[in-house]
Parts: structure tokens; sequence; C-alpha cells
């Protein structure tokens, strides 16, 4: 069976691609700390991203084809850099989630598929943050930007070495009717000054479902010959 891991399935686009990918007959393994979906094709594990060292997850090498979808992230902590919104320990937990981890895990999969001969791809879920500056976003924005770039440097070592099988994306979704937008709107507008903008864009219905969103990374992934570029926004992307 195909199979894809997805970290941070307990809501939002994580849960709604779990569920899409398991809708179209894949075996979906869940990594994160909350877990909502029962089916026989899913597979609970329990990891907290903030763990140091992470434990090893095993990836199923007999899967006919492999995804793995780096998408659990903290947008905190919002506020400007040394005042007090910015906590040290938010600042690292969410290099942690975003990052860190995101690294760490992308390690322990390709140290297990180096024979794996189907089509393997790894996502990393981006922002825009990590390619345009947002005042009071420093650490998520620099999270972000910086899942892109381990994600070109994956691309170029796969291309040195071959890997023709082995493809990396490094995705922004678009702005998405989640939990993650609630806590941006809910922030002191001292601490953001973009509090409006988000405002608005709830206000306005410019959040795309999380559903839309899974089901477009899911055909975005499916079509994946058809991109040459590593980073790539979501809402350009043709259908
Ligand atoms: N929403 C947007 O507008 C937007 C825009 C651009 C990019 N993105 C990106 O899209 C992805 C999904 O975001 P979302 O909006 O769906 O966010 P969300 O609703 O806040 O969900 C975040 C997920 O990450 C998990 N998570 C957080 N900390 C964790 C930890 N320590 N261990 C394991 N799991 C943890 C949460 O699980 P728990 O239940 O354990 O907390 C939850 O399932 C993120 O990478 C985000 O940066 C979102």
């Amino acid at each position: 069976m195909k199979t894809v891991y997805i970290t941070g399935v307990s809501r939002g686009l994580g849960y709604a691609l779990a569920l899409h990918y398991l809708s179209n007959g894949w075996k979906v393994v869940g990594l994160g700390r909350t877990h909502a979906i029962v089916h026989p094709y899913y597979t609970a594990i329990e990891l907290n991203l903030l763990h140091r060292p992470l434990p090893k997850i095993a990836v199923d090498t007999d899967a006919e084809e492999l995804v793995w979808i780096n998408n659990a992230a903290l947008v905190g902590p919002i506020g400007y850099l040394g005042s007090e919104a910015v906590g040290l320990n938010a600042i690292n937990d969410a290099l942690q989630v975003n990052l860190n981890s995101a690294i760490e895990l992308s390690h322990q999969v390709i140290t297990q598929i180096d024979n794996y001969r189907g089509q393997f791809t790894l996502c990393n879920i981006s922002s825009g943050a990590g390619r345009n500056a947002y005042p009071c976003w420093a650490v998520y924005c620099a999270s972000k930007a910086g899942l892109d770039m381990f994600s070109r440097v994956l691309d170029m070592e796969w291309k040195t070495v071959g890997k023709s099988n082995f493809r990396v994306f490094s995705v922004a979704p678009g702005i998405i009717d989640t939990r993650m937008q609630q806590q941006i709107r809910q922030t002191n507008p001292n601490d953001f000054p973009l509090l409006e903008r988000f405002k608005n864009y709830h206000a306005d219905g410019a959040l795309d479902s999380p559903e839309s969103v899974a089901e477009k990374l899911f055909r975005f992934i499916q079509r994946r010959d058809e991109f040459s570029e590593v980073t790539a926004d979501l809402r350009l992307v043709g259908n």
C-alpha cells in the first residue's frame, strides 16, 4: 500500500490531510500528541515534537509509495523581539517544532530508505512568512525560511547522488481557517501591527478551508513530476 506520514494530525491542515489520504486509499501514519482519527488504515503514533532527541520512527520500506509531510507548527511567539511577549521558552519551542524536529525526522527517514526504490516525497509545510518578512513574527518567519533552505539543500544532495526517485518540496499552503489563524487574531494589538489585516482575512472570507488545501496538496504531490522548483506556493499551482 501507499503510505503517508504526517506530523500534527489533531486538527487543521494535518487532520484534513490525513482524512484526504485515507479517503484515497492510502495508509496514514499520524505523528502527534493528540489523535482524532479512528480508521482501519490509520496508525496513531504518540509523538511530542518538543522532546529531544525524538524517538526513532520506523518507516514502512515495503510501501508501494512513501510520502512524509512535516506539517506541525507553532505560530508563536508573536511580538517584538526583546519585548515581554517573546519569551525564551516560546522561541525555543517554536524553533524545535517548526524546524529542528522536521530536520531530525527527515534525517531519520532518509537513513532508513537508502535502498528504497519506490517514489519518496518529503513535503515540508512552509509559509509565505518564510519568504516575506512580517513584523513580530521573527521566529515563525525564520523557522519557515529555514525549512525552505533545508529543502533546497536536500534537493541538491539527492540530485548530486542520483536519487531520482526522491523529491522534496517546501510548500506554502496559503491562509487556512484553522486554530493557528484564530490564535493570530487573538494577539494583543500592541504585539502585532498586522492584526487588522488578519482579522479582515477572516471577516472577508479570504481563508481557505483545511479540506480544500489538503485536496490541493494531495494533487500537487501526486503530480510532483510537473514541478521542478523545490519551493512552491499552493495558491499559484494550477489544478
Ligand atoms: N493556518 C494558516 O493560515 C497557515 C498559513 C501558512 C502556513 N501554515 C502552516 O500549515 C501547517 C498547519 O497549520 P494549521 O493552521 O493546521 O495549524 P494548527 O491548527 O495550529 O495545527 C497545528 C498542528 O501541529 C501540532 N503540534 C503543535 N505542537 C506540537 C508538538 N509539540 N508535537 C506534536 N504536534 C504538535 C498540533 O497538535 P496538538 O494537538 O498536539 O497541539 C496540531 O495538530 C503549519 O506548518 C503552519 O505553519 C498555516
